[in-house]
This record gives C-alpha cells, sequence and structure tokens, in this order.
C-alpha cells in the first residue's frame, strides 16, 4: 500500500537519518537508562529494583546493538497485536542493519522495542522513561506559558463582553475572526519547534527563545507554504451550513507540554468561538519518540494547572527555587484550567488513543490497516496533524521532489479520501513536499543549508509547511 518514491535510509549521510542513527539516537537510550536508574534508586521493593537492573541491561543492549551496527531483532511478543506487523515487515525488509535501515521503521522501532521491555516486566508496566523530562521541560517554558495564558484570557473576556465586535461589519468581524484563527494556527505552530527528541542539540534558553511572541512574528515568513486561510475557509463554511450540528475537529497530537499546551490553547479557541462543537485529541498508547502526548501526559499537564503556584515554584531536583507567580498571572493560568476541564467534562473534549498511532508504517495504510479509524475520521470536519513524525508518516518518509503537491505525497489520504487534512509541520527531517519550484535550491544555498550535499535547511525546525487536502474528488 505505500508508494514506489525510496524512503531515506540510515546509511545515506548527506540525510539527517545517519545523524539520528549516529548520534541521536545512542544519547537517547542513554537517557532512558539514566532515568531508570534514578527511578530505581528510591524503590524500596528488592524485587522492582532487580527487575530495573534487568531492563536496564536490555536497554544497554540495545544500545550496543546500534552502535556495533548489528541487525534489528524481532521484537518480544509483549501481547499487543502490532508485534507481528513489526516483526513480519522486519522479515520482509530482509532483517537489516542498524545503520543501513529504513529511517521511519527503525525509528519506530526502536521505541517500539524499549516498550516491551516494560509491558514484560512485573513491576514497570506503563512506566514512561520520557515522562521526568516531559514535565520538567514544560516547567521551563514558564514565561511562554504565562505569556499565552495571558493573551487567551484576555481575548475571551473581550470576546465575552463583545467589546471586539462592536461597531464591526460582519465582514470586518469575519476579517477579525480569521486574522486571530491565524494566529491561534501559528502559536499552535510553532508549539512544535521544541520537541524533546531534538533536545539532544538545544538548551533550555533555546527553547524559552523559539517559544515567545517575539519569535512567532520574526517567524512568519519560514512557513513556506501556508494553507490556513483554506482551513479557516472549511470551518467557517461548515459553521454555516449544520449551525446547530455537531462539528468536530480531530487533532492527531504530537509532544506533551508546551506543545500540547498549545493544542488545548487552539482546541479551547475552536469550541469557544464555535468552530468546532468537539474537538477529540489523539495521543499515543506508549512513550513515543521521547516527547510524545500519551493519555497520562494530558492528565498531569491539568493536575499541574490545578495549582499554578505550587506547580511552578516548587524547588527542582537540584534545590533551585523559582520566583512566585503574581496573583493576576495564576488567574490567568486558572481560567484556562477550568475552560479546558470544563469542556473535558462536558465531553468536548475528549481524549482518544488508538493502536494505529505507533504502528511502524506511513498513513497510506490507514485505510487497510485501521479501516474503522479511517471512517470514524471522515466524520470529522478537520483532522489536524501535528508534528514532524506525522508528516513523515503521511508522506511515508521517502525522497519526493519537493514540488510534488502535498495531495499527491499523502496517497489515499488526499482527492477523494472524504478526509479533510490540515498538516503543522515545522521541518525536521529531509523529506517535503508541496514547495514552490526554485525554493528547495534557494534554502539549499543559504549558510548551513547543505547546498548539494543535501536538505540540511529542512533540519532544525527553523522552517515550516502547513499544507491542507481537501479529501474531495
Ligand atoms: O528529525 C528529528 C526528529 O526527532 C525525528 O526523529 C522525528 O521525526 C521528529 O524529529 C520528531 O519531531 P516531532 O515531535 O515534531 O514529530
Ligand atoms: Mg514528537
Amino acid at each position: 500500500f505505500d508508494p514506489k518514491t525510496p524512503q531515506f535510509l540510515t546509511s545515506d549521510p548527506s540525510s539527517f537519518a545517519s545523524v539520528s542513527a549516529d548520534d541521536r539516537w545512542p544519547v537517547i537510550i542513554t537517557g532512558a537508562i539514566d532515568d531508570l536508574h534514578r527511578t530505581s534508586a528510591e524503590v524500596s521493593d528488592a524485587e522492582k529494583q532487580k527487575e530495573a537492573k534487568a531492563i536496564i541491561e536490555k536497554l544497554a543492549k540495545l544500545k550496543y546493538e546500534l552502535q556495533h551496527n548489528r541487525q534489528l531483532t524481532p521484537l518480544d511478543d509483549d501481547g499487543e497485536s502490532d508485534i507481528a506487523s513489526y516483526n513480519q515487515e522486519l522479515e520482509q525488509r530482509g532483517n537489516p542493519v542498524w545503520h543501513d535501515a529504513p529511517w521511519l521503521y527503525a525509528e519506530c522501532y526502536l521505541y517500539r522495542r524499549i516498550e516491551t521491555f516494560f509491558a514484560l516486566s512485573t513491576h514497570w508496566k506503563g512506566y514512561d522513561v520520557f515522562a521526568r523530562q516531559k514535565m520538567s521541560t514544560f516547567k521551563s517554558s514558564r514565561p511562554a506559558v504565562l505569556e499565552l495564558a495571558a493573551r487567551y484570557r484576555e481575548l475571551a473576556l473581550e470576546a465575552e463582553s463583545g467589546k471586539s465586535s462592536e461597531g464591526k461589519s460582519p465582514e470586518e468581524i469575519e476579517e477579525a475572526e480569521k486574522l486571530l484563527f491565524s494566529e491561534m494556527c501559528e502559536i499552535c505552530l510553532w508549539g512544535n519547534a521544541t520537541d524533546l527528541s531534538l533536545l539532544t542539540s538545544l538548551t533550555y534558553e533555546d527553547i524559552q527563545k523559539l517559544q515567545g511572541s517575539q519569535a512567532r512574528k520574526a517567524s512568519q515568513s519560514n512557513i513556506l507554504v501556508n494553507d490556513i486561510d483554506a482551513a479557516f475557509a472549511t470551518l467557517q463554511k461548515a459553521r454555516r451550513e449544520k449551525k446547530d450540528g455537531e462539528r468536530r475537529v480531530d487533532i492527531i497530537l504530537d509532544n506533551s507540554g508546551f506543545e500540547l499546551f498549545v493544542d488545548l490553547i487552539l482546541a479551547g479557541y475552536l469550541l469557544s468561538t464555535g468552530l468546532a462543537t468537539s474537538i477529540i485529541l489523539h495521543p499515543k498508547r506508549l512513550p513515543w519518540f521521547v516527547s510524545d502526548v500519551t493519555p497520562k501526559d494530558f492528565s498531569d499537564l491539568l493536575n499541574s494547572m490545578v495549582d499554578p503556584q505550587a506547580f511552578y515554584t516548587a524547588a527542582d531536583d537540584t534545590g533551585k527555587t523559582y520566583p512566585k507567580l503574581s496573583e493576576k498571572e495564576v488567574e490567568d493560568v486558572r481560567f484556562l484550567f477550568e475552560q479546558w476541564s470544563g469542556f473535558h467534562q462536558d465531553g468536548k473534549l475528549i481524549v482518544r488513543p488508538h493502536h494505529f498511532w505507533t504502528t511502524q508504517g506511513c498513513y497510506w495504510r490507514l485505510p487497510h490497516q485501521a479501516p474503522e479509524l479511517f471512517e470514524d475520521l471522515k466524520e470529522s470536519e478537520l483532522v489536524l496533524l501535528k508534528g514532524d513524525l506525522n508528516y513523515r508518516k503521511l508522506t511515508n518518509d521517502a525522497q519526493w521532489d519537493p514540488t510534488t503537491p502535498f495531495t499527491t505525497a499523502i496517497g489515499p489520504l488526499g482527492p477523494k479520501s472524504g478526509v479533510r487534512i490540515l498538516a503543522f509541520r515545522t521541518c525536521k527531517a529531509d523529506t517535503v513536499v508541496g514547495l514552490p519550484p526554485g525554493t528547495d535550491e534557494k534554502l539549499r544555498q543559504q549558510p548551513d543549508g547543505g547546498g548539494d550535499q543535501g536538505r540540511k535547511w529542512a533540519w532544525s525546525g527553523k522552517w515550516a509547511v502547513v499544507s491542507f487536502s481537501d479529501g474531495k474528488a
């Protein structure tokens, strides 16, 4: 069911695939080992500690195999239905070695294999080796969280008082709404620039710089393809035509912490303006690509906002303390908490995990592999896919000519699919489509753009594409 265009391989020295396999993955496994060491040191149960030691050995073996270019071995059966498909594909692909494997398959396999270690244990089922890192990075996003909470509350109060539409014609109101929608989408897009699987090369200070409104303004011209207006038109049409009917928006989530926070800002905005009547959030079933959202991350985020003062001022591991929040700051965050938990309780904000999102393949397989999910997504007014990995899966992480239309590169999810798709992607990998002719060539000529050697400009999250497909004939 996959496209014929070849995929990026970890053996290609000019692509980010090889940098990932050589440099990033060993660091990520080492981080997992350190985390488990720390947690198990705090455990009193000797059996549990012993088991942690065995899992650490498995992680170390995995790292050894990766660094010594061994073959990927079949996954142990942890009782979940996806294992057979991972193993079947591994065999079909000829049991490749780590440094000459399809990038997408190998990277999904890495996280799925780590999951089997925990799933097959007695005491560590459901343990998330990345959770500590996810929460502490969210905490370090404090300045951006406070800025956004204040801005959002101000907008909501303005809308409530009717002040924002006073003396305006319907056209002016519509134009203002479109601008605001764009702003919300941009917040949501750039929130993705800071995922933790790239943290091996970014500092917390870099992250904070990437998250503020100044940075967003400066980055507007870095959106190489921008279909936000088309998505707005779709939602607006639905609101007009199904005024009193159900109008659902789905968000295929990417990272937790700050990115989930901005996704919820967008979700809250869509619900409160009536551009949607319900939002379905699709998290991952297991710890995935370091920072992806699991159902627990969603509840942890809401819990951290119940008492923002306690969350943001508690001393960290090193004993460092943080300045108190002002009363207004506490109220701004509490306002968001109350709105989101209200939506959640009313069934307007729903969290719905599915096995499909952590399978190894591209989304061209969706209609065959998860037909009920595919049918269900057709019911949505708009399916928003966040982040780099979702984009790589939409396009099979293939070596497309960058001017290939987005609708072609997403195959069965494109024309005639009946699914309306909007991909919000900051570029962190080589594959990219839908670019105007000459754009890739121009960006390659920039300092550090990669030149004839590769598409290095697309690795850092500095550039973005927002691509829409209306799913019609
Ligand atoms: O390209 C680097 C990378 O870490 C890939 O492994 C992965 O596709 C992606 O970035 C993860 O980013 P995101 O969280 O945006 O999907
Ligand atoms: Mg991610």
